[in-house]
């Protein structure tokens, strides 16, 4: 059918801030530990417990060849980091790393750490191998005496990602904080971060980075935080935890099921969210459990304490070195400001009236200190119903700047939501859509994102932040999916979500500018599906190529047994079948198979097994 869309360059819609697009960054399906926070080592200080998760033990990720115990006595390295390991002359301990096990690269170089205690004399060998030989030479560590940190670098002789790091000693040893990190870094900073996802996050643009989560935050036994008889188990995530020097992070029990060693802290989000031009918006705990579990903590003097800490936690962000948390940003390396505008009290927060009583006081307390602060609300877990429209209200009375919600549906509903937010009130509070995601990774998820998308920006007076959720999800240990990046430990890639952010992320307008259409441009035709192999790399060889649908169907299979007649190529480059494999004999090319169309395209798995790494 004809349509016709009219725009009118001159009529001038809202403005659209440089921040409206961000990212949310969530420490679930180990987003940190094992994922963007680069230590290669697991339960580096044997603090593993089955507070963090039923099955754990504090030699999880380590096996022992010889006498070795995990203790938790007097002799430990610090009050916060109390379990250390006690090896036995002649004893070795190795780690697994995450995923498949450690990933190095030839060539490149990686800082080992350890905290030790042993007689003068003894001698830590320390080894990084794989099932097929060394990874890199030995190095040796000289211990002297009391509780101290020494390092090693090693350089990778082979590119692997099964390596294993031993440590073995010639007497007896105490040993804590094993670490290993590769030199390159991103940005190449100290307890840094892991170089291709924090680069695949950085080239999204994002206006603003959301953190450390979710139902992370605000979930836990909160009421921990009042014992001061030494380090509690399970405490609810508190900023002050996550910062100073890493060996005196306490670890503690993810809301998701696992360990988080803090080694990624409050520092280093801000840090990042500098580096990659992105305005830094925390997210504080409100002592009302959100997420499923419906309870408000009635404790006075903790509020008050959680207060005090939010305000701390802004003149840690901006205060002067001068200042006593300004101070610490200082002497963690970054004496000027970071520039806090934003902050978040609660998440998901299914008690609205409990939360707000307490969002009030939090409020009033950073509002009398920092005015220029805004403090952004909630409207509980569900984007519609009795809670949120509850939530609203309180939010609106009390003339809050700024509302998160947050939804998760299908492709559909964001295609006929498109409008949700033609009819927000344009005096009432502005809109953080913290968290969205239309339930898939396929291209029609994307496509339907895009077109909501659209909808959110035509909206640019009102929804002031929109962040797709979760960030970051390492592919052998999921808690929820769709993710906009995945990885394991040696890859990473970007879903089709990804590419439709970076596409709005990228190309942010100044101002909306109005159209109209007289009607909607039907979709006819056959629904072709693609699947592009891209690689640079001469020599990389492709084998089994399967596609599947989600129900397991195979749309697609290539063992290149017989000639390679359904790829074509774009590209210059060539591809040869050799001994059952595709391989490509120079640089520079791409292949891409189109096939005819069937909608179960849409959603479908790419297997395929590359016999040599490739550029990309
Ligand atoms: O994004 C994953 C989870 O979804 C978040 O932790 C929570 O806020 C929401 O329920």
């Amino acid at each position: 059918a004809d349509y016709t869309i009219t725009v009118d360059p001159s009529d001038r819609g809202p403005a659209i801030d440089d921040t409206m697009y961000g990212v949310f960054y969530e420490d679930i399906n180990r987003a940190a530990d094992g994922g963007l926070y680069a230590e290669l080592v697991q339960n580096r200080s044997f603090e593993y417990s089955t507070a963090d998760n039923a099955s754990y033990t504090p030699l999880t990720a380590w096996t022992a060849d010889g006498p070795a115990e995990v203790l938790n006595d007097d002799g430990r390295l610090n009050e916060r980091n109390r379990h250390y390991l006690s090896l036995a002359a002649g004893s070795t301990v190795t780690n697994t790393g995450y995923n498949t096990g450690i990933h190095v690269e030839k060539g490149e170089r990686y800082d080992f750490s350890v905290w030790a205690r042993a007689d003068d004399g003894t001698t830590l060998a320390v080894t990084l191998r794989d099932a097929a030989g060394p990874l890199a030479k030995v190095r040796q560590v000289a211990a002297r005496g009391k509780w101290r940190k020494y390092t090693a670098t090693f350089t990778a002789t082979r590119t692997s990602n099964r390596g294993r790091l031993a440590v073995a000693t010639t007497a007896p040893a105490a040993l804590d904080m094993v670490s290993l990190f590769p030199r390159d870094t991103y940005r190449h900073q100290p307890n840094g971060l892991r170089k291709d996802l924090a680069e695949k996050i950085e080239a999204l643009d994002p206006g603003f980075l959301r953190f450390p989560g979710g139902c992370l935050v605000n979930t836990g036994s909160m009421e921990d935080y009042s014992a001061d008889s030494g380090w509690q188990r399970k405490r609810s995530y508190q900023w002050k935890d996550t910062i100073g020097p890493v060996e005196e992070r306490a670890t503690n029990a993810n809301f998701w099921g696992y360990n988080q060693s803090y080694g990624l802290g409050y520092y280093e989000y801000f840090r990042f969210a500098e580096d990659i031009g992105a305005m830094p918006l925390p997210v504080v705990p409100a002592l009302v459990t959100g997420c499923g579990q419906n309870r408000a903590v009635d404790d006075d003097a903790l509020l008050k304490r959680h207060i005090q800490d939010t305000l701390d936690l802004i003149e840690f962000a901006n205060g002067p070195r001068t200042s006593e948390w300004g101070g610490k940003r200082a002497e963690m390396g970054h004496p000027k400001p970071f520039h806090l505008t934003h902050l978040e009290v609660g998440n998901e927060e299914n008690l609205p009236k409990e939360f707000f009583a307490r969002f009030e006081q939090f409020r009033a307390a950073i509002e009398a200190e920092y005015p220029d602060i805004t403090v952004v609300s909630n409207s509980g877990p569900d984007d519609s119903g009795t809670t949120f429209d509850t939530a609203w209200q309180l939010n609106r009375d009390a003339g809050v700047d700024m509302v998160d919600e947050h939804y998760y549906n299908s492709p559909q509903w964001f295609l006929q939501n498109n409008d949700r937010y033609d009819s927000y009130d344009r005096n009432g509070p502005k809109v953080f859509l913290g968290e969205y995601a239309s339930q898939g990774n396929a291209w029609k998820n994307a496509l339907a994102e895009a077109a909501f998308m659209t909808g959110l920006e035509r909206n640019a007076d009102v929804v002031k932040l929109a962040s797709y959720a979760p960030l970051l999800s390492n592919e052998d240990y999921v808690q929820w999916s769709p993710d906009l990046i995945w990885f394991n430990n040696h890859a990473s890639w970007g879903s089709a979500n990804y590419e439709v952010q970076k596409l709005f992320m990228n190309n942010t307008g100044d101002r909306v500018v109005p159209s109209s259409a007289t009607g909607t441009p039907a979709v006819s035709g056959p629904i072709t599906g693609a699947v592009g192999l891209s690689t640079w790399a001469t020599g990389a060889a492709y084998d089994d190529v399967r596609v599947t649908s989600a129900d397991g169907e195979t749309l697609l299979s290539d063992d290149f047994s017989g000639d390679a007649s359904q790829w074509t190529h774009t590209g210059a480059g060539s591809w040869t079948v050799q001994d059952g494999q595709y391989v490509q004999t120079d640089a520079a090319a791409e292949n891409t198979m189109v096939t005819a169309g069937d909608p179960a395209w849409h959603d479908y798995d790419l297997h395929v097994r590359a016999t040599k790494k490739s550029g990309k």
